[in-house]
């Protein structure tokens, strides 16, 4: 017999909180053009799911005074298996908290990734069901898709810019049973890691700050499973003025389809086409890009991933998306990062 292995612990992603400074822009995105569905209003927060997400909400979005990620949930695949990772990270020295205090989801175990990004687990969720006017005639849809905007089925996976890169990876592997898809060095350096606890090339990824910042999100993806509706979604957002960032096209890591904007409240967020590799081989081995090979990595078709943004920008960001943009025209490899205020003095509970 070999040692009890962590893998296929965790499920997947459930959910993720939004900080948003202009709450009401930011669920006008959400909901009029990705077609997702307020399920509940609580004080300075609201509640949504895209048309195929199983529980009662996988957004959260809260009013704050800075954008950013309020905290991601990873749902664990037993009541069993939730009460082993986080005994794995107890044992582990990595603080832990339980609550119980979510809409539609039962005890949770909050912590942080060793580059301070708030997480938890969890695996009481309860299903959404929907009303009858909501109800879909294909049985494993558990809404009928909107007829509004651009509609997103699902959330798909996160994103975290990190100061140490192997730090997160590690965390993500030895408590979580996640295994490490893909990953790119830079000399000895890793810079960025794609990791996953299921057939998904991943569901958490891990990119460098290379603004030498700490904790901040990269971005939250939403997945549509068809990559003509990136074009189509591409038109809609240019059209109403949603500000784009670089896409459509398709990734080399992970060979997923991608298109990235900013919604109105500053946070990146990817869209999704198709999934990407699958990983049905239980065993197969890390693939390492090194940093000549990035460009096909990066997109396959030649989409340019803009240094001023997509390398340094994370929320919550110490400048406002334009300012940012100002500051770091100049940046790109080799070029020392200007200096801005570190994210962490900015970084906080909502207002
Ligand atoms: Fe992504
Ligand atoms: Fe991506």
């Amino acid at each position: 017999m070999t040692e009890f292995s962590p893998r296929h612990e965790i499920a997947h992603l459930a959910r993720v909180e939004l900080f948003s400074p202009k709450p009401q822009e930011t669920e006008d995105f959400f909901t009029k053009f990705l077609g997702m569905y307020v399920t509940r209003r609580e004080g300075q927060s609201v509640y949504l799911r895209g048309y195929e997400d199983p529980y009662q909400w996988s957004l959260k979005i809260t009013e704050s005074r800075q954008s950013g990620m309020g905290h991601a949930a990873l749902r664990a695949s037993s009541a069993d298996a939730l009460e082993r990772r986080a005994k794995s990270l107890t044992q582990g020295n990595v603080a832990g908290r339980w609550s119980e205090d979510e809409f539609g989801f039962g005890k949770t175990f909050g912590f942080q990734s060793p580059d301070g990004h708030n997480l938890q687990l969890l695996w009481e969720a309860e299903k959404y069901v929907a009303p009858a006017d909501l109800q879909s005639k294909i049985l494993s849809r558990p809404s009928r898709k909107p007829l509004q905007g651009i509609p997103v089925k699902r959330i798909d996976h996160l994103n975290l810019m990190a100061s140490d890169v192997t730090a997160v990876k590690t965390s993500f592997e030895r408590h979580l049973g996640f295994h490490t898809t893909e990953r790119v060095v830079d000399g000895e350096v890793e810079i960025g890691a794609w990791m996953s606890s299921n057939i998904l090339g991943h569901e958490v990824a891990c990119m460098r700050d290379m603004t030498g910042g700490r904790g901040k999100m990269h971005h939250v993806a939403f997945y549509y499973g068809t990559g003509q509706h990136l074009a189509d979604a591409v038109e809609m957002f240019r059209e109403y003025d949603i500000r784009i960032e670089a896409g459509p096209d398709k990734h080399g890591i992970t060979q997923g389809q991608f298109l990235y904007v900013f919604e109105p409240g500053g946070n990146r967020i990817e869209l999704f086409g198709e999934a990407g590799y699958l990983h049905l081989d239980p065993d197969s081995e890390t693939k390492t890009w090194q940093m000549s090979d990035i460009d096909t990595g990066l997109a396959i078709g030649g989409a340019k991933l803009p240094w001023e943004t997509y390398f340094t920008y994370g929320t919550p960001s110490p400048l406002q998306l334009d300012q940012h943009i100002e500051q770091f025209a100049h940046f790109g490899p080799g070029a020392p990062a200007p200096e801005v205020v570190a994210a962490e003095e900015l970084a906080g509970a909502p207002a």
